[in-house]
């Protein structure tokens, strides 16, 4: 059976790891998290106090970085950073808050989507993130993108993260979120866009079920084209 690779994009909790591990799962097709790569990148910078406006520090710092994906028993993602599980650190509020001015950095996405590419090159990937169908994947051949409208995607997050235990106001989220769409949508290096050839997905109104429906069934049809072409 022929692969595809799938490139999932769109603004911060608006669904698209939920599709795109769902996607991956009913494929069986490989996940990637290019948001952890970026959060594990930051992680380091925040622990080992590396300066982001000094690019000698950061090109050396990308050097020591190894960041490799691992899934466990039960089948879930966790995030290596040097062999190191920070699956559970890279999503705190500290790296919450600093991974986008981490991520405007070009010698840290030079090096990352490198990377990204080359974990693709096999085909059977669904990636999510901000660039993958505008620049990691141009030629992917299925490419959604996500939206949710601002408040749906506060109440998520807001529970996602009370799920796990932290304490967070709604309104903290609010900002981080505001904060995170705007640096991300200005950068000047691939900032969020949607690709021309993308399909919108608007997941306000959807449940997580009928959110995978309609992406399995746009991925069997992208399948299909891709299988008819050769
Ligand atoms: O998807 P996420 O919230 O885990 O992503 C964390 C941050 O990383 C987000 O603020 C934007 C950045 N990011 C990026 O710039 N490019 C990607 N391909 C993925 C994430």
């Amino acid at each position: 059976m022929k692969k595809i690779n799938i490139a999932i994009d769109g603004y911060s909790s608006c669904g698209k790891s939920t599709i795109a591990k769902g996607l991956a799962k009913a494929l069986n097709y490989l996940f990637i998290d290019t948001g952890a790569m970026y959060r594990a990148v930051t992680l380091y910078f925040l622990e080992n106090d590396i300066p982001i406006d000094d690019p000698k520090a950061v090109k050396e710092a990308l050097r020591q970085i190894k960041i490799r994906f691992f899934l466990d028993e039960k089948g879930q993602q966790h995030t290596l950073l040097n062999q190191r599980d920070v699956e559970k650190l890279i999503r705190s509020m500290p790296v919450a808050q600093h991974v986008s001015q981490v991520a405007a950095i070009p010698a840290v996405r030079r090096a990352l989507v490198k990377q990204q590419q080359e974990m693709a090159r096999q085909k059977g990937i669904v990636m999510d993130g901000r660039d993958i169908g505008t620049v990691v994947l141009p030629d992917a051949e299925l490419k959604l993108f996500v939206t949710a409208r601002p408040e749906i995607r506060a109440q998520r997050r807001y529970r996602e993260l009370q799920k796990k235990g932290l304490n967070i106001s709604l309104e903290e989220v609010r900002q981080n979120l505001s904060q995170r769409d705007y640096i991300d949508s200005h950068r000047q290096d691939s900032p969020l866009r949607q690709a021309k050839d993308a399909i919108l997905l608007d997941t306000s109104d959807l449940s997580p079920e009928e959110q995978l429906k309609k992406s399995l069934e746009l991925a069997q049809k992208a399948l299909q084209a891709a299988t008819d072409k050769s």
